[in-house]
């Protein structure tokens, strides 16, 4: 087990977030629960994960399934009580597993007892908690538009004047300019840190200190002040992890966020990585196959630019992006080897991995008709597109690619009704193929992706080289292969990966003659390299 109250024991932790609404139902009601957690947390210490990163359970109307909060120190009541998130703590912690908690500060529900009072009167206490600005009910203050689609300002006929809102109308904007807000927000996360939880996720952390006026969302000139003072009010904890979301980071400020230091936070959560595999100029719907020389590039920039000055989060899956062996490698006749491969790339890199639900079972994309979407995004990008004259077949393949319900059909744990998720009628639908893709099938096959993850998550346990190695990228032109390595003084590893389904041919570099295998998708390495097979190779001592 990890010594926690050290600082950067993070550097050597591997997490899994949890979207507790998909997870585990244990009442029948067809929504996952925190009860449901702790029932899996066996299943959870199994794999070898450090924490989980929960994301929301606050009480919430669910217009964006939780990143919606209404009171951020209740419990949504569907998924249980304060006691259940006690002994939820309590219980992952006794099993050496940390609940990091999913703060959503850039805004909160309109049904949050703070903007129900600014929306009465300009002169109420809580007015200047979001971001308003004077205009006539036709004209709004500019042309801003909101994340999913529509304005970003909304009129409220009380006050004669609208509220910013950069996601739904129903998440309005705080205002991080009061330092009230602040302070507020600061006692609510020491409420939860006495609690016991050991660290957060920061939603959209680079978007709180927006400036509509001028229209600016990301990177406010404020930004880092704010995070400066975030840190140091709230997260006064040297052992506390810290991981903020941001969509607009470049390798230069995810420097500033994660530096050594510990002046904003442990790491960042960036998307450089997501937005290659979509048409120039186009949006996430637009998606073209992955250019694999750029994904290189991109690691690459990511893995020298933060070495030693700043700390990475490796992903490929969350709950708003489509299940990444779907994406990047074939959910038919190579799952498990695309799977398994694609572990491979990411868990060698240097940074802290995140497993999202179901992608440690290789889990896949789901196709609904489009009244089964639950999603606000996914529903609102249809009714514009249809709108716009887009054909309604072109519509749908974009939806069934990209819509983040890929990621949010429930977890998959048996052949059983339902796939053990819940006894009830599930909120969204589980995806038909979890009479074959499910837990208890993969815990009883060695060869499983479940397996393979487990074994991943312990070579970084063992081997130092996986948090201290310099990374350098080797076949940078390949289409087909992705190969690096990551070196220490002590210690070297290579890691190789056919990104396609077809045999190509491979030549190890003289330097790994040899080398042990340390893990592979498919056995004994031969001449060349099989589809989607992947390979770890070591050199040093353990
Ligand atoms: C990012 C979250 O991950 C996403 O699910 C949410 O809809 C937006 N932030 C708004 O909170």
């Amino acid at each position: 087990m990890l010594d926690k109250t050290k600082r950067g024991w993070w550097k050597s932790a591997v997490f899994y977030q949890i979207y507790p609404k998909s997870f585990q139902d244990t009442n029948g009601d067809g929504v996952g629960d925190l009860p449901g957690i702790v029932q899996r947390l066996d299943y959870l210490a199994e794999l070898g994960v450090d924490g989980i990163w929960l994301s929301p359970v606050y009480a919430s109307p669910q217009v964006d399934n939780g990143y919606d909060i209404s009171d951020y120190r209740a419990i949504w009541p569907p998924f249980g009580t304060m006691e259940d998130m006690e002994t939820l703590i309590r219980e992952a912690k006794r099993r050496g597993i940390s609940i990091i908690m999913d703060l959503v500060l850039n805004h909160t529900s309109d049904q949050h007892r703070w903007f129900r009072e600014a929306r009465k009167s300009r002169d109420d206490p809580y007015h200047d908690y979001y971001v308003w600005r004077d205009g006539t009910p036709d004209a709004p203050p500019n042309d801003m538009r909101a994340a999913w689609g529509g304005p970003a300002w909304e009129w409220v006929p009380e006050v004669g004047q609208f509220y910013f809102h950069q996601f739904a109308p129903q998440q309005p904007d705080l205002n991080w300019e009061n330092p009230a807000v602040r302070r507020e927000l600061y006692d609510m996360i020491r409420f939860w840190v006495d609690k016991g939880v050991e660290g957060f996720r920061l939603d959209v952390i680079d978007q709180i200190a927006k400036e509509p006026d001028t229209k600016i969302t990301a990177n406010g000139p404020r930004l880092h002040e704010f995070l400066e003072e975030l840190s140091r009010e709230a997260f006064r904890e040297e052992g506390l992890v810290t991981v903020g979301e941001a969509w607009g980071a470049d390798v230069e400020r995810a420097r500033r966020y994660s530096a050594p230091d510990g002046r904003e936070l442990s790491m960042v959560f960036q998307f450089q990585h997501m937005y290659l595999d979509q048409k120039a100029g186009g949006e996430k719907w637009d998606a073209i196959p992955l250019p694999l020389v750029e994904l290189k590039r991109c690691v690459e920039r990511w893995q020298t630019g933060l070495f030693g000055s700043g700390w990475n989060s490796l992903f490929l899956d969350n709950h708003d992006l489509p299940r990444i062996v779907s994406r990047w490698g074939d959910e038919g006749q190579y799952r498990v080897a695309s799977a398994k491969m694609l572990a491979t790339m990411l868990h060698g890199l240097q940074g802290t991995p995140y497993i999202y639900q179901g992608e440690e079972l290789g889990m896949t994309n789901i196709r609904l008709p489009i009244g089964g979407y639950a999603d606000v995004e996914t529903r609102n990008l249809y009714r514009d597109r249809i709108a716009a004259g887009y054909p309604e077949a072109e519509v749908m393949a974009s939806i069934y690619a990209r819509s983040r319900d890929n990621a949010r059909t429930p977890m998959q744990w048996s052949a059983e009704k339902n796939a053990g998720f819940s006894q009830g009628e599930p909120w969204l639908p589980v995806n038909p193929n979890y009479t074959e893709i499910n837990a208890r099938a993969e815990l009883a096959d060695p060869e499983s992706v479940f397996y393979y993850y487990q074994k991943l998550i312990a070579l970084r346990k063992r081997y130092p080289v996986f948090r201290d190695g310099a990374f350098s990228l080797l076949e940078a032109e390949s289409e087909k292969l992705f190969v690096y390595t990551r070196e220490t003084e002590d210690e070297r590893l290579l890691v190789v990966c056919n990104f396609t389904g077809e045999t190509v041919d491979w030549e190890r570099p003289q330097a790994f003659a040899g080398a042990e295998l340390l893990l592979s998708n498919y056995g004994a390495p031969l001449e060349k390299l099989r589809p989607y097979e992947a390979q770890m190779l070591y050199l040093g001592r353990p």
